[in-house]
């Protein structure tokens, strides 16, 4: 008998609340999951998803092994080889961060202060698969914008999602932090944005199994106690990086937001603020040079 995507998606929420690998912020965020899963299985875009539709058998199955993998911590981002992100569809191989939607964020406060500026540049440190840099060049087409990260894995996963967006002012560089990036940004970055693991070591073993379980360890810690030798290196180089007047964006969890600001007061920047991404779950601490 053919089964309704409305039974089918109570049937997935139902089991994904159920679910300790996975983390349940924000609310109804298992829901949401559960008709995307739904939707790809009737090969149907989710907001076209009419829950009166029926799947058969075949398609009943693949929706149940589906939800099963999300239950057991697979991210969605794995599963469906993309996640949207600022208004663009990344796509996502594992081995690397799975950029969350709350770094969206940092974006609208790195394109506010962009879009003043003439032929502005942005640096975007520890980048990942590159979604702060590539929001960052279709949301200001008239930057030149860097991205930078340790592992040559995310910045493939960068270039290539670079080229199938047709985004031509964003290039990737594989390094540490600063080091790879061409010397004539040194006093000439307008805005400079990180988003660097900053989980303390020891914290790790507590994150989520979404979490420890599928992303690599060095995306999430430096394997410090502190967890925070890398926002300390992008704050203490930062200044020789930005002009006069320029800004630094730094994402973190609400945990670090007074020990990070704190940092960026000592350095010397101006106008420090700490401000509120998705409750709960960031801050993006500003400073200007
Ligand atoms: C929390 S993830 C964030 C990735 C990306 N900014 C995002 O929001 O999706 C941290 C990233 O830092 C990178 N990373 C770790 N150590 C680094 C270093 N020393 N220099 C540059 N990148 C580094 C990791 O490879 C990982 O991609």
């Amino acid at each position: 008998m053919a089964t309704t995507a409305r039974e089918l998606i109570a049937e997935g929420e139902r089991r994904l609340r159920r679910s300790p690998a996975i983390d349940h912020w924000p609310p109804g965020r298992e829901r949401d999951e559960a008709t995307v899963l739904v939707a790809l299985c009737l090969g149907v875009e989710a907001d076209a998803l009419d829950e009166d539709d029926e799947a058969d058998g075949r398609r009943v199955r693949r929706y149940r092994t589906l939800i099963r993998r999300r239950a057991g911590g697979e991210p969605m981002a794995h599963i469906l080889g993309w996640t949207e992100f600022g208004g663009l569809r990344l796509r996502v191989r594992p081995g690397a961060f799975v950029p969350r939607q709350s770094s969206e964020f940092m974006v609208e406060q790195a394109l506010r202060r962009l879009r003043g500026r003439a032929r502005p540049v942005a640096v975007d440190l520890a980048t990942g698969i590159g979604p702060i840099a590539l929001a960052l060049a279709a949301g200001a087409p008239r930057a030149e914008v860097h991205g930078t990260d340790i592992s040559s894995g995310a910045i493939r996963q960068a270039r290539g999602n670079a080229a199938a967006l047709r985004l031509r002012n964003v290039r990737f560089h594989v390094g540490d932090m600063f080091a790879p990036l061409p010397a004539r940004l040194r006093g000439a970055t307008d805005v400079l944005t990180a988003h660097v693991p900053y989980v303390p070591h020891p914290e790790v073993r507590d994150l989520p199994l979404e979490v420890r379980g599928f992303e690599p360890e060095h995306t999430l810690t430096d394997y410090t106690e502190s967890g925070l030798s890398l926002v300390e290196r992008a704050v203490g180089e930062g200044p020789a990086w930005l002009r006069p007047g320029g800004w630094i964006l730094l994402e973190v969890s609400p945990d670090f937001a007074r020990a990070v600001r704190g940092l960026v007061v000592r350095a010397g920047y101006r106008d420090v603020r700490s401000t509120k991404g998705w409750p709960q779950v960031t801050r993006v601490i500003v400073g200007r040079r």
